[in-house]
């Protein structure tokens, strides 16, 4: 322990004071978040868009058959066989993955319809050589906002987490997908696009019939959930019977993107700003695994240039200059070095920045991770307050998915505490004690849930309804 100087201690004071999120602001956070939900499902829209799936049953557990699941995350692409067995809620699966190319993200169309088919072709002759294969079902897991007529269509509305491709936005994808896995006579046929959190919902339940709400703390982070259509004045057009179920594709990133009720600091401000895609996505800004290592650099940067501390004093930070140089992989590893001398951060600033900071920089250092982190997961909890109060849950199960759920530290009991909060649950009496809503993790959403999904489907389908 070292005394840690006055005007250091000021610095982290101002930086509690920006980050910290107390229940009242939960509270007000979560209320306008229920509106925000209603609003989207009606004729007018609202900022988050609440998007239908198609997506119209849960999973009994009895589903069966070998189903094809290709996702498209933020990171990586992979490819899985399912199978769906004939003993209640059992699969087997098989999987490879393949890394998204960076400058992918920002090419063009053709070159990503070309990897993914490659990827696709490949898995596919590595594990059914020289079999004539009759056309397999696929469930395409496109992890981004889409609107859907039906299950096997989705127009991009716009690219999220960081992806700028052009010509796929006001684009169906299906077709861009099908013509490219048809150039290389791929026996494929997609059955199902589907959103990440829907796969994960969906999966879920597949082995827990207590789930309610999937969700994904990942790159990206986002929600889904079942409203019968009843409750969904934009599809009151297709006259469905009001008690139809419909698993609806929040994307709440986009919540509150006219900016009423989250506390922005100056450093999501630059975030967002200097983004491809401003004024989008400010929730998800805020909270997603590929926005909380650039706040935390934003921040280093601004107190070693502009305030009076200046840490890192005389040392070059070049490095640190660098925008989206540090992960949240990084900030978990902050996050996890013991306290008593901080050695593996001290480390890290040296092997990947080239910085030494001395004992009480570090401390800040540490400090600056937990505030960022603990403002992630206590936001997060107001979206899954929001949709439980909206729905009357009083008990229920959240299947999380996401690198940030099951990789950062302390996440998950950030989150129950901030639960805990808003619901005004009393104190549990020990630690066993199961909260009331409990947010767990997930089965595999985008394998499982994909292959659930397309059974689904082709049950629907059997069933003769839409
Ligand atoms: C982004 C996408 C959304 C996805 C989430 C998690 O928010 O827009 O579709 O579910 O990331 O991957």
């Amino acid at each position: 322990m070292v005394d840690v100087p006055k005007d250091l201690i000021d610095e982290i004071k101002k930086l509690e004071e920006h980050f910290t999120v107390d229940t009242a602001k939960l509270k007000e956070i979560t209320e306008h978040f229920i509106n925000e939900l209603t609003k989207g499902l009606s004729v007018e829209g609202g900022s988050i868009p609440m998007n239908p799936t198609w997506c119209m049953a849960m999973p009994t557990g009895e589903e069966q058959g070998t189903f094809l699941a290709l996702d498209m995350g933020g990171t990586n692409l992979r490819v899985c066989e399912i199978i769906l067995t004939d003993q209640k809620s059992e699969f087997d699966i098989i999987q490879s993955k393949y890394r998204m190319p960076e400058e992918l993200k920002t090419g063009d169309a053709d070159e990503l319809w070309e990897y993914v088919a490659d990827c696709l072709q490949q898995f596919v002759e590595a594990h059914h050589p020289g079999e004539n294969l009759d056309k397999m079902h696929l469930g395409f897991t496109f992890s981004y906002p889409a609107t859907q007529d039906y299950i096997d269509h989705g127009v991009l509305q716009r690219w999220t987490k960081g992806f700028d491709i052009s010509g796929v936005e006001g684009e169906n994808v299906v077709p861009m997908f099908e013509a490219a896995i048809a150039r290389r006579g791929v026996p494929i046929k997609l059955t199902a696009l589907i959103n990440d959190t829907t796969g994960t919902l969906i999966a879920s339940a597949y082995t827990d019939t207590k789930m309610k709400i999937g969700c994904i703390f990942g790159t990206g982070c986002n929600a889904a959930y079942f409203e019968n259509t009843g409750s969904i004045p934009k599809l009151a057009h297709m006259k469905l019977p009001p008690d139809t179920p419909m698993a609806i594709n929040c994307e709440w990133g986009a919540f509150d993107n006219e900016h009423k009720v989250l506390p922005r600091t100056p450093y999501d401000i630059i975030i967002d700003k200097d983004s491809p895609r401003p004024g989008q996505q400010a929730f998800e800004k805020m909270i997603a695994g590929l926005y909380l290592g650039e706040l935390f650099r934003l921040v280093l940067v601004n107190l070693h240039d502009n305030e009076g501390v200046h840490i890192f004093e005389g040392q070059n930070i070049d490095k640190l200059r660098k925008a989206y140089t540090l992960d949240s992989s990084f900030l978990s590893l902050v996050e996890e070095d013991p306290f008593e001398n901080l050695s593996e951060t001290a480390d890290l600033f040296q092997n990947k920045l080239s910085i030494s900071p001395n004992r009480s920089e570090l401390e800040l250092i540490r400090r600056l991770a937990e505030l960022i982190g603990t403002r992630a997961a206590r936001l997060s909890a107001c979206g899954v307050a929001a949709i439980a109060k909206k729905k009357g849950y009083e008990s229920c199960h959240v299947g999380a998915d996401g690198s940030v759920f099951n990789k950062y530290p302390h996440f998950k009991q950030r989150g129950a505490q901030a639960l805990r909060e808003i619901l005004d649950w009393p104190e549990k009496k020990n630690q066993k004690e199961e909260d009331p809503i409990e947010i767990l993790a997930a089965e595999d959403g985008s394998g499982v849930g994909a292959a659930l999904i397309a059974a689904l489907t082709l049950q629907r389908v059997k069933d003769g309804n839409m």
